[in-house]
């Protein structure tokens, strides 16, 4: 719950490389997520070239913290063999959500940028990263060390209002 709890989008970074097993561990939480039929629609492109991170930062206004992060994860759909096609984003939100967590855990902070359903941010960055067109481009994660010790910490969301008891 704690990790829960402090999670926050991290929008600056120190100029620190994130360590291979770190990663590692990201993408193992990734794939440890729920999906539909189990279908495990993701792939995952791993950024650490710098200035592969600075071109994806020119796609979007929304994706200008890829000029100081040392790494960014994309969560990709596997369009082909998908048993409830309907659900795959669910699923990559599922991985893009275990990536997050996980993170708060080894220290680190990110920020979730949304790709799907905006195929203006989603093109160029297929073009950037030789996606092919069988794969989607679901989310981009930026991932580094916080500048600001204290950017993930807790703030209070629970909202009784918002709860439903057996009829809306
Ligand atoms: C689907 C989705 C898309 C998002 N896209 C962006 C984005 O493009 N750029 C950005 O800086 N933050 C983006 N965010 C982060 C939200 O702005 C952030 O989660 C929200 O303001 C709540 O703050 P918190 O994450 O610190 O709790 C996105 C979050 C989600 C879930």
């Amino acid at each position: 719950m704690e990790i829960i709890n402090i999670r926050r989008s991290v929008r600056s970074y120190l100029d620190k490389p994130v360590e291979k097993e770190k990663v590692e561990l990201l993408l193992r939480a990734a794939m440890q997520a729920p999906s539909a039929r189990n279908q495990q629609p993701w792939h995952f492109v791993v950024v650490d070239d710098p200035e592969t991170l600075r071109a994806i930062a020119t796609v979007s206004r929304n994706m200008q913290m890829l000029n100081e992060a040392p790494l960014a994860i994309l969560v990709l759909i596997d369009k082909e063999n998908l048993t409830a096609p309907l659900m795959a984003p669910q699923d990559a939100a599922a991985a893009t959500q275990n990536i997050l967590l996980k993170a708060v855990d080894l220290g680190l902070g990110t920020c979730w940028c949304g790709v799907h359903p905006r195929i203006e941010r989603a093109e160029p960055l297929a073009r950037i990263l030789n996606v092919p067109d069988r794969y989607e481009i679901f989310s981009l994660i930026a991932v580094g060390y916080p500048k600001d010790q204290n950017a993930n910490r807790f703030v209070n969301r629970f909202n009784p209002e918002r709860i439903h008891y057996n009829k809306f």
